[in-house]
């Protein structure tokens, strides 16, 4: 009995045939339970030659049980890994990232431009008052250049009286800079400004960047080459040509039109070059001027002493010519084919 029951254990196929053989042996019913159960009818004499024996029995099946059980349990472990082996060599599955959307990656860039220039960066509210946006700027109430600017106005007037709206330029952070810190003055402000306007080319909500110098000697030259330097770092080409137009701001005396030579190529715009060539021609870029001494004087600063210059450009606009887009609503949906269309992850 016991070596048909240890050859039985040791060619167990697997678990459960095991346990249908301890079963077998040790249940309640097993072979060798009932063989226990025997003792009780003997004599004493027979129990004593027989106890050990059928004991020993027990205990040797037992073990083999439990030896096979391991041994079954390791051969089961080894297979698992055999099976489940980690290529670790394998490239990686692609995980998509995202980028910096091209207006924040504009006004990034227009940031590090300037601050080589000397200039630091600005800030001011989107919800702005009547006087930041308009007054200070030399636009009374009754000013006639207030209507081209289609603004969002909020219906109440605050609790000091004011009239409260969404700025409709970056403008006002030039009186902000000029009262909070004084002169002199080089600072860019970029920022989103509000429009009541909308097609393919405004949407009620865009970026400019806002650029002022206060110091004393300030002039149109000064305007004409930062403008020049910004433009050609920015563009990356050295034959960046601007053309200066009279114009008319209400902040700026003289304010300046700029435009930028472009050429065709291949049947696309492409900037650079003189616009007054066969072939060429020019596109409007900014307004700017030499800052108004009325406004000097409105924030606070004495128009003999100090002069200065201010522009203010789209920086939607930049971005559309660096990277030949077409349509400005589309900056604006969050469509990640898009913006993968321009090189740009979603
Ligand atoms: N604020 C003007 C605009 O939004 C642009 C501008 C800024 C013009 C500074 C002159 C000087 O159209």
């Amino acid at each position: 009995l016991k070596a048909d029951a240890l050859a039985r254990i040791d060619s167990a196929p697997d678990a459960a045939a095991l346990e249908a053989l301890r079963v077998a042996f040790l249940g309640k019913q097993g072979t060798i339970s009932a063989l226990m159960k025997t003792l009780g009818g003997m004599s004493p004499e027979e129990r004593q030659a027989e106890g050990p024996k059928i004991q020993g029995l027990r205990a040797d099946v037992a073990d083999a049980l439990a030896a096979k059980k391991e041994a079954l349990e390791g051969a089961e472990l080894e297979a698992r890994l055999a099976s489940e082996t980690l290529d670790l060599t394998l490239p990686a599955p692609a995980s998509p990232k995202g980028s910096v959307h091209p207006v924040s990656q504009v006004m990034d860039e227009l940031a590090e431009i300037f601050a080589d220039l000397g200039f630091s960066v600005a800030t001011g509210p989107e919800i702005e008052d009547d006087w930041h946006n308009f007054t200070a700027l030399n636009m009374a109430e009754t000013h006639p250049a207030r209507a081209m600017h289609d603004t969002f106005y909020f219906p109440d007037v605050d609790a000091e009286g004011r009239r409260m709206l969404l700025r409709t330029h970056t403008s006002p952070v030039q009186i902000r800079s000029m009262v909070e810190q004084g002169a002199p003055i080089r600072i860019i402000a970029p920022g989103r400004v509000y429009r009541s306007d909308s097609d393919a080319t405004h949407t009620p909500m865009f970026h400019q960047i806002e650029g002022l110098v206060i110091d004393k000697g300030i002039h149109l030259g000064h305007l004409k080459w930062t403008l020049e330097t910004f433009l050609k770092a920015f563009f990356e080409r050295e034959d960046i040509v601007l053309r200066l137009r009279p114009s008319y701001f209400p902040f700026t005396e003289p304010s300046v039109e700029v435009d930028v030579g472009w050429q065709d190529v291949g049947g696309r715009r492409v900037l650079g070059g003189d616009g007054d060539a066969p072939g060429h021609g020019w596109m409007e870029l900014l307004g700017s001027g030499v800052v108004n001494r009325r406004v000097i004087e409105f924030a606070g600063l004495d128009p003999d002493v100090w002069q200065g210059f201010a522009f203010g450009v789209g920086v939607d606009r930049l971005a559309m010519l660096k990277y030949g887009m077409d349509d400005l609503r589309a900056f604006f949906d969050g469509d990640g084919r898009w913006l993968s269309h321009y090189g740009f992850s979603p």
